[in-house]
């Protein structure tokens, strides 16, 4: 069952400033994590899983709402790391739900796949994606 991890010692998201080395120890295959960077942006680092990666790269790209490869968008395949703000009209997105095992957003319904790409409206742009850097076992995030 994925799960949301916080940090041990607020119980909530874990506030970095982009480029911080962020401990990813635990982040299991299905898991994320919630960091709020910058005091104002929160991101989702997700964890994905084989089945989540073949799903979103198996995907033809022509079909999609706001079209663009996973393989461009997560070069890593195992880690990706999106800004958690709906494209709509700015609701924090729910991570681990909707049909494609993505996020969700519940303000108006609009759904993206485990790549941050939109699935389903009325959003039409994709959850914008932010550079990670991976040495194991942290993870850097930078602008
Ligand atoms: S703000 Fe997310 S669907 Fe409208």
């Amino acid at each position: 069952m994925p799960r949301r991890l916080f940090s041990a010692d607020t119980g909530g998201p874990i506030y970095a400033n982009f480029g911080d080395r962020i401990n990813a120890t635990g982040v299991a295959p299905g898991d994320w994590l919630l960091v709020v960077l910058d005091d104002e942006n929160p991101i989702f680092i997700r964890h994905r899983t084989n089945a989540q990666i073949q799903a979103v790269r198996s995907e033809p790209v022509a079909g999609l709402l706001d079209p663009a490869r996973d393989e461009d968008r997560a070069p890593d395949a195992a880690w990706i790391a999106v800004v958690g703000i709906c494209t709509h009209a700015g609701c924090k997105v729910v991570a681990g739900l909707g049909p494609y095992d993505g996020w969700a957003c519940f303000c108006h319904g609009s759904v993206f796949d485990a790549s941050g790409r939109v699935r389903g409206g009325p959003a039409q742009r994709n959850l914008p994606v932010v550079k990670l850097t991976r040495v194991a076992p942290s993870i850097f995030v930078t602008e």
